[in-house]
């Protein structure tokens, strides 16, 4: 087929998916119309009690969820929680989404804490994560992967974070059969999605006393992608010129980390290769179950959540680890301006976990989740 035939068929199919793109046949580059971009004006967070939805989610959501509410009694944290299920409904025209109840508490409290969500296999509809992802164009996933005192890893000194673009990339979920035996799966990289993950790397690493922001890509192969991808983190890098801006191929950086995690910053990338390094940096710490995560959107709405899944196999017993979602609720606090609750929750976490007096299972100990709840606050009544 011609170029332009195919351009063409390429603009149809994307239509259909739902991806809405201005055919630039002048330029080299397609902008991005979908989609809500980033609002100019944040929401300020106000003085005085805020409310944050809550998603316990499935499995042991619930009970790590209530260790949560419990630890932020104790510690007076000046939040109160709006509780919502999230599970995948039907609405007009057959699109799924999900409950109203649930976007109406989000579009107006603009904060979430999730707990982990099942995804059913051949449930027939997408994943509840992908579908909140999109509802709410959480564009930025943020991962801070810092070593935990005393709990015990192959590395001590990991300090870094992991931006991950989260809303196009492979996951644009444009895949179709050429012919009988050939598929093809659309990688969709845009000038805007691209440029808004690097303005937000780039404003993180500002904001959080960062040093340097690495962009992760492999340009060298996909050279129109990664490429467009690598030119507008390099375009946003020349605004920000007391952070220092360097470029890596991926392999190369999965190599380095191995071998030493600590030469690295704040990481940006596309979304595959986020969604696996970001996965390989929680391990240099201890895992999923210890790794924050914070889902930051479009219009001032953010979603914090645990990043490891439902753990059926050990839900109801009371022997889950909360820390992740703690974790996570720890950044939430940060992101609203709330750093004296968020310092004195976190320490006391780090506190309970470096004595190793009162540990989950699966952090070498044999208490319970509830034992491990009241240990952190215990501490965080005695630090006033
Ligand atoms: N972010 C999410 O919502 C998310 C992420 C991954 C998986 N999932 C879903 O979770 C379900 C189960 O997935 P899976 O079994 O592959 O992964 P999983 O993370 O639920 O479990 C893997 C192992 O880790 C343990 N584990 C996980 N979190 C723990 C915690 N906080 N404390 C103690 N142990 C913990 C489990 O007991 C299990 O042995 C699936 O339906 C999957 O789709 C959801």
């Amino acid at each position: 087929m011609a170029g332009n035939a195919w351009r063409s068929t390429l603009l149809k199919l994307l239509e259909r998916c739902g991806v809405r793109i201005s055919d630039a046949s002048s330029s080299p580059e397609v902008s991005r119309v979908m989609g809500a971009i980033k609002s100019p004006q944040p929401k300020t967070f106000s003085r005085g009690i805020q409310t944050v939805t809550l998603i316990p989610g499935d499995g042991i959501g619930p009970e790590i969820s209530s260790a949560v509410m419990k630890i932020f009694e104790a510690a007076k944290a000046p939040i109160q929680w709006e509780e919502r299920n999230v599970t995948a409904i039907k609405g007009p025209g057959g699109r799924w989404m999900i409950p109203p109840e649930a976007k109406e508490s989000m579009d107006k409290n603009k904060i979430g804490l999730k707990g982990p969500l099942k995804t059913p296999i051949a449930a027939g509809h997408p994943s509840m994560n992908l579908l909140l992802r999109k509802t709410f164009d959480l564009y930025a996933n943020v991962r801070p992967c810092v070593s935990i005192e005393g709990y015990k890893t192959p590395y001590t000194d990991v300090d870094l974070v992991t931006i991950r673009e989260n809303t196009e990339g492979e996951y644009s979920g444009i895949e179709h059969v050429i012919v009988d035996g050939v598929v093809q799966s659309i990688k969709l990289i845009t000038e805007e999605a691209s440029r808004r993950i690097a303005e937000y790397a780039f404003e993180y690493a500002r904001n959080n006393q960062r040093a340097s922001v690495t962009a992760v890509h492999k340009a060298n192969i996909m050279r129109m992608s990664d490429g467009l991808f690598l030119r507008k983190c390099r375009e946003v890098a020349e605004n920000y010129k007391d952070v220092k801006f360097t470029e890596m191929y991926l392999d190369t950086v999965c190599l380095n980390m191995v071998q030493d995690p600590s030469q690295f910053d704040v990481l940006v990338m596309p979304n595959l290769y986020g969604d696996i390094l970001s996965d390989l940096c929680a391990g240099l710490i201890g895992g999923l179950g210890v790794t924050p995560s914070g889902n930051i959107g479009a219009n001032g709405v953010a979603i914090f959540e645990s990043v490891h899944g439902t753990a059926p196999d050990i839900a109801g017993k009371d022997l889950a680890n909360p820390t992740a979602l703690l974790l996570s609720a720890v950044m939430m606090l940060r992101h609203m301006g709330l750093h004296g609750h968020a310092k004195k929750i976190e320490t006391a976490c780090f506190d309970t976990i470096r004595e190793k007096k009162v540990l989950t299972k699966d952090l070498g100990g044999n208490s319970k989740c509830s034992e491990f709840t009241a240990d952190i606050c215990q501490r965080v009544q005695d630090m006033d």
